[in-house]
């Protein structure tokens, strides 16, 4: 998401901003801005764009030297991508200067009570309310005031800060998004991550959570919110840039399936009341428009499609509405039967594949209601939508989808929650409880990532595997044709998914010694049925791996050569856990074949030709 870098020290700082801000590309943005501190004002520009356009409005209107400066880009997330949503923002005086990461959730509260109080914004972000918060607490030196800002703020919060009447001061402070600084000798760095500055340092101190810290060329200072001075932990980078960008993972793809617990924490944000029921009063819907609705329609391409059929079963269950899915392609050619009281949900996560985007306007055509499910603001599906449930997973590098596919599939429960409530299909109390399983979610995906290098020791195994079916019903058969997909895309093996049940209706005739069936059975009410299918295909002298909630490993045992474990849940809810083994599994695989993860031959990440 956002990248910021800030410096203080004796150099002319427009030089170190740009090249900082083009090492933190690879976290995506849409516009990018820097504030340069002068004599007694703060200089800002700002452009939509690559950091080449701001580079260009700079070469029309340079910005005179200053030694301390904050350089920003941005990945919106509130407000369209444009020159006027580009950080850094204002206070109305124009002396407060901020830069953010991050989401804060009561942005809406705050704005109200600071334009009550005489304020005037100039953007739609929610950052800007931390700009206004400032200019009612000039009287408080910087850091206090920020320190207080912290405190009224609720979310994810990375901020770096500058005052004009503080020359020679950034204060950073952070809640759930990164910040580091790099130390170096008579200047600091602030940044959300390493590749910033590490070509100027290789010193570095972790901002850690709810700390506010100051930097001047000179000095170095942490605080609690309460503002108790902690002891500086500096740590020495041995990574090279490369490594840095990845966060010290070997690829993209590995650092994105570790990054899921975030990824899911964020797509969560603001959209579980405290009453424990999914409040997605952001989407503008009447709740009328959701009752009149007599049949839904889910349309996408490749990963995105499965996410499609996990929404198929969790609507027909908690809505108890008819679900048809079609993968984008087949939709807008077969003549669908659709109507105004036809709701169409749309999923992609570029938000722009042709395929996807031609259903979508064809369903609009048709007088649908269409909700877009996407991961990239401002993107054509969320411009083409009536409606948008943005999942917030930040920008993915690798080619294949994975931190994307875990939070559509948690954006889509919540969807299917939020609309069983607004037309009372389930009790509150059951709606409640699912709720809260999913709220759980960001920890067991953590938990089940811990079992990656048990699943490397396996992968060995079959590295010289040629042929693999990945078996599962119910919520577990997207499961399955995800972790076919995921083996296909990056280790060019011929992987099929099935619905477990049907393999005795003909693929069963391939199963032979030397054949691996990877078996998922998470979902309680099928489970003994797919265990029986497992032993057809061993019976028939398959290998077979199986992935089962943690309890049932013995049940799995018998049957299984390799058994992975995920934390138990309600059905359903576990298609997010019961997907990570199969990603690390597929990741494995191809690293021990040497393949490049990340840029998978003949695949693009987003797919815009018919
Ligand atoms: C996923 O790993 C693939 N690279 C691909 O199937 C992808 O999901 C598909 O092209 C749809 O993309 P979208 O979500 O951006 O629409």
């Amino acid at each position: 998401m956002c990248g910021i870098v800030g410096y203080v020290g004796p150099r002319p700082v427009v030089e170190l901003l740009i090249p900082g801000l083009a090492r933190l590309e690879y976290r995506g943005y849409d516009s990018a801005g820097l504030a340069i501190q002068q004599q007694d004002s703060i200089a800002v520009i700002k452009q939509v764009g690559r950091i080449a356009d701001l580079e260009h409005a700079l070469s029309l209107s340079p910005l005179p030297e200053g030694h301390t400066g904050i350089g920003h880009t941005r990945w919106a997330t509130h407000g369209a991508p444009n020159t006027i949503n580009a950080h850094p923002h204002r206070d109305c005086t124009g002396s407060v200067i901020v830069a953010h990461n991050g989401i804060i959730e009561n942005w809406a509260d705050l704005r109200s009570e600071l334009i009550a109080g005489g304020h005037e914004f100039a953007s739609d972000t929610d950052t800007e309310v931390v700009a206004h918060m400032l200019e009612d607490l000039a009287d408080l030196p910087l850091a206090e005031a920020v320190r207080s800002v912290m405190k009224r703020t609720d979310g994810a919060l990375a901020l770096v800060v500058m005052r004009a009447s503080d020359p020679d001061l950034l204060v950073g402070a952070r809640r759930g998004s990164p910040l580091v600084v790099g130390k170096g000798d008579g200047e600091n760095f602030l940044a959300s991550d390493i590749p910033a500055f590490l070509e100027h340092t290789r010193r570095m101190v972790v901002v850690d959570e709810d700390r506010v810290v100051e930097i001047t060329k000179e000095s170095i200072r942490i605080t609690d919110l309460e503002g108790t001075e902690l002891p500086l932990e500096e740590r020495v980078i041995e990574w090279d840039l490369e490594a840095a960008e990845k966060g010290g993972f070997s690829t993209f793809m590995e650092k994105e399936i570790h990054e899921q617990p975030r990824a899911i924490t964020d797509t969560l944000r603001g959209r579980i009341r405290r009453d424990g029921l999914v409040d997605l009063s952001e989407l503008g819907l009447d709740p009328e428009r959701l009752r009149i609705v007599d049949k839904v329609y889910v349309v996408a391409c490749g990963t995105s499609f499965h996410a499609a059929m996990m929404a198929k079963y969790a609507i027909e269950r908690w809505v108890r509405l008819p679900v048809e899915i079609d993968i984008a392609s087949e939709f807008r050619y077969r003549d669908p039967v659709l109507d105004s009281n036809s709701l169409v949900i749309a999923i992609s996560q570029s938000g722009e594949t042709i395929d996807t985007m031609a259903a979508a306007r064809y369903a609009k055509a048709q007088g649908c209601l269409l909700i877009g499910v996407t991961n990239v603001v401002d993107s054509a599906l969320a411009r083409e939508s009536n409606a948008v449930l943005y999942t917030r997973a930040g920008p993915e590098i690798g080619v294949a989808a994975t931190k994307t596919f875990t939070t559509q599939l948690v954006a889509l429960q919540l969807l299917g929650l939020y609309l069983a409530q607004v037309r009372g299909s389930r009790d509150e109390g059951s709606l409640v409880h699912l709720a809260a399983a999913v709220r759980s979610l960001p920890k067991l995906v953590e938990e089940a990532l811990q079992a990656s290098t048990d699943i490397e020791d396996i992968s060995q195994k079959f590295a010289h595997t040629r042929d693999v079916f990945f078996l599962g019903r119910s919520g577990d058969f997207p499961v399955a044709m995800e972790g076919a997909l995921k083996l296909k895309e990056i280790a060019y093996l011929r992987a099929e998914g099935y619905a477990a049940g049907e393999m005795k209706h003909g693929p069963i005739a391939l199963i032979e010694p030397g054949v691996l069936v990877v078996g998922v059975a998470t979902d309680t009410h099928v489970r003994a049925k797919t265990i029986s299918n497992m032993q057809e295909m061993k019976a028939r002298g398959a290998t077979i791996v199986m992935v089962v909630e943690r309890g049932h490993e013995q049940e799995a045992e018998e049957v299984a050569d390799h058994v992975l474990t995920v934390p138990p849940g309600p059905d359903l809810i576990c298609t997010v856990t019961a997907v990570v083994p199969l990603q690390l599994l597929a990741y494995h695989i191809a690293t021990a074949h040497g393949l490049d993860v990340d840029k998978p031959r003949n695949l693009a990440k987003t797919v815009t030709v018919e």
